[in-house]
């Protein structure tokens, strides 16, 4: 059985290294990596390396996406993805050794046109038999994205195929609407879904029972260095795994889903997922690039994620 990621919103992502940026002069950089990237694609990278077979599908365009499907399917991923007219994008992460800072700059996501959202639509339905979980990620900005994300929870389900979502804005509405099985959010996506801050624990345990009431059976919210809560709706449990060293945070919340994706594709429960999204995120902390974590070092981390109930008998 395979896990699908659906990215509708891809992108080539480089990463430099840079000595230090100045104005107006060159700066001489070393490529540190050059990957198929996008939220649901790097979710696929994170999957193959713990051990998954991923079908990762969405779209691409044009000579970046060529670049993206061929770099994709040589990490081991099965490449599904539908061509689409316009040009998959290129995001420049630049890490500059005398700051120790990351500069991520995303350039906007290609538009779409309804023939293509037709083709994503009959893909993903296509490979849906073999699917033990689907993956939707990314792209919470197009209304046409937002019903695409509806449609496919509610197929999904009718096929008993669990789907996981992993968006913001219109789609990650448009998605619990549809009630998918488990909604990954991290402060800001869930702050803006249910219109108040959350600052305390008690709010973030109000938003998430709020997302459990509408019908997702798992609940999470990620808090970068504070961890991940999540609940069944009887239970909020809570893992956090502090670094001492953290070298990146591109692709954290990507690779904590790829963590609790395949925990739960192996029939694992939620205190388990919750461990080894945990693991997976502080995993991606340590490496450049997203979602490029190593299982064996997952399996060292694992024991070390702090796991607790914080609230029982929530419902
Ligand atoms: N600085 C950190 N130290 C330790 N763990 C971290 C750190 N940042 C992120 N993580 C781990 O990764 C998980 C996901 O990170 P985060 O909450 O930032 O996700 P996100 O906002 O969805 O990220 P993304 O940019 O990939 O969408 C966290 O719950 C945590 O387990
Ligand atoms: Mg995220």
């Amino acid at each position: 059985m395979t896990i699908i990621t659906v990215t509708p919103n891809p992108a080539v992502d480089k990463v430099l290294r840079v000595p230090q940026l100045r104005p107006d002069e060159a700066t001489r950089a070393t490529v540190q990596a050059l990957y198929g990237g996008g939220k649901g694609n790097n979710v696929a990278r994170a999957l193959v390396r713990l051990g998954a077979k991923v079908v990762a599908t969405g779209f691409q365009g044009g000579h970046t996406g060529a670049l993206a499907m061929e770099r994709l399917a040589a990490e081991g991923i099965q490449t599904e993805f539908v061509v689409c007219r316009e040009d998959t994008r290129t995001s420049l992460l630049i890490y500059e050794e005398a700051s120790g800072h990351t500069y991520a700059i995303y350039e906007p996501g290609h538009a779409v046109t309804p023939e293509e959202i037709e083709a994503l639509r009959d893909r993903v339905e296509r490979l849906l038999p073999q699917a033990a979980l689907c993956l939707l990620c990314g792209s919470g900005q197009s209304d046409a994205v937002a019903a695409l994300f509806a449609d496919i929870v509610a197929r999904a389900r009718a096929r008993g195929v669990p789907c996981l979502l992993d968006s913001s804005g219109a789609a990650l509405r448009a998605g619990i609407e549809a009630r998918p099985f488990l909604v990954k959010t991290n402060l800001a996506e869930l702050s803006d879904y249910v219109g108040y801050p959350l600052a305390e624990l008690s709010a973030q345990r109000q938003a998430l029972m709020e997302l459990h009431a509408r019908g997702v059976a798992i609940a999470a919210l990620s808090r970068g260095p504070r961890g991940l809560l999540a609940t069944d709706g009887n239970t909020l449990w809570e893992g956090v795994l502090t670094m001492s060293r953290v070298v990146n945070v591109v692709g954290c919340g990507d690779s904590l889903l790829a963590g609790m994706a395949y925990a739960l594709s192996q029939g694992a429960d939620l205190p388990t997922a919750v461990r080894w999204g945990v693991a997976c995120g502080a995993a991606n902390t340590q490496v450049v690039g997203a979602g490029f974590i190593e299982r064996s070092e997952v399996e060292k981390l694992l024991p070390a994620v702090v796991l607790r109930p914080v609230d029982t008998g929530l419902g």
